[in-house]
């Protein structure tokens, strides 16, 4: 790490050490104490990305220490083409509004745009993502995007669970009986079932899915509940995938959607997430939110901005 005590911070490639991940997690307790992220998430979600690319990975540095960092990565699955995406981004507080964040974006898109990204995106990129997009809360971030020409696209939402409460929901047996007449049963992931959900997740919902089932699979306890018709898997529900305490994907067999299997698996996975101390469960990305409200008594609890634009742009 190059020292640079009086001038300005500099930019340089993030030592892709065994440290990383911590000083990752630390200037980030820095730049936003109300969403602490541990060292752990940031390993898994940027530095084991599928796709990882070091070469995409920008610090900032002052004096020695790390007072700013942008990490990107690209990916090729989607109907739209590469696509670059902004995983991450913080500047320590005392650095803000000295262009910190602007020339680390500026060097990532340009490195971006050379691995082939046609559009870059401001955070989202599933699988692996840590937001959906820009809280709207993070009122620098978006005026700095908004700035430099990414434009606004839609919103995506997060939704939350109060668990300290029963689930507004009918008793067991009333939802056991619903599930009689379609021959299902619910019932929590086993390690066994890996194989079985693999296939079925990626036949049914694709690779984002199936790679976001196989990180809760492989929680030190598997974190979700399978819905089987016959043995075969029809339905799942997974939790701690995204981040520790976010639901979801959840997702039913398209033929038994309606007959209360996707009820009863976020119930029982939410029940699983208040046993292990969980006080609300926040549903990623939600998207049948009519659905989880109606249910569930969920409330849009996080908003996040869609912002892309082209490279030709950037
Ligand atoms: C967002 C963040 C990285 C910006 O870092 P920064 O180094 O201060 O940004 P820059 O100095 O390069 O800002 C460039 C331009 O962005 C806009 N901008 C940045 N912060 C702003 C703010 N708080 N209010 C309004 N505009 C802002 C301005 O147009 C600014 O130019 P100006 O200072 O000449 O007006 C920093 O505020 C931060 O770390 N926030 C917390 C983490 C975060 O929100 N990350 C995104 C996760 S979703």
């Amino acid at each position: 790490m190059v020292t640079d005590e009086h001038s300005s911070p500099r930019t340089h490639d993030l030592d892709d050490g065994p440290d990383a991940a911590r000083l990752l997690a630390d200037l980030w307790r820095q730049a936003c104490p109300d969403e602490p992220i541990e060292a752990w998430v940031l390993q898994e979600k940027i530095l084991a990305d599928p796709d990882r690319d070091p070469r995409l990975w920008l610090t900032a540095t002052h004096g020695g220490r790390l007072v700013g960092a942008a990490t990107g990565v690209v990916r090729t699955q989607g109907p739209e083409g590469p696509t670059g995406f902004v995983q991450f981004l913080a500047v320590a507080p005392g650095y803000r509004r000295r262009g910190v964040a602007s020339r680390l974006l500026d060097e990532l898109e340009q490195r971006l745009a050379r691995r082939g990204a046609r559009r870059i995106r401001a955070f989202g990129g599933a699988p692996s993502y840590l937001w959906p997009g820009v809280d709207v809360r993070y009122t620098g971030a978006l005026c700095l995007f908004e700035r430099r020409g990414y434009r606004l696209e839609g919103y995506d939402f997060n939704m939350e669970v109060d668990l300290t409460r029963p689930l507004p929901v009918d008793p067991p047996p009333v939802r056991q009986q619903a599930l009689e007449r379609s021959g299902v049963t619910v019932r929590p992931l086993r390690r066994e079932d890996r194989e079985a959900l693999e296939a079925w997740l990626r036949r049914t919902w694709g690779p984002h899915w199936a790679f976001e089932g196989m990180l809760a699979m492989d929680r030190p306890e598997p974190a979700g509940f399978v819905a089987t018709r016959d043995g075969d898997v029809v339905g799942f529900a997974v939790f701690d995938s995204t981040r520790p305490g976010w639901f979801g994907p959840m997702g039913v067999e398209p033929s038994l959607q309606g007959g209360g299997v996707g009820l009863e698996l976020c119930v029982r996975a939410m029940e699983e997430m208040a046993r292990r101390g969980y006080a609300q469960a926040q549903i990623a990305w939600a998207g049948p939110r009519c659905f989880y409200a109606r249910k569930l008594g969920a409330t849009i609890s996080r908003v996040f901005a869609r912002l892309s634009k082209p490279v030709e742009e950037a």
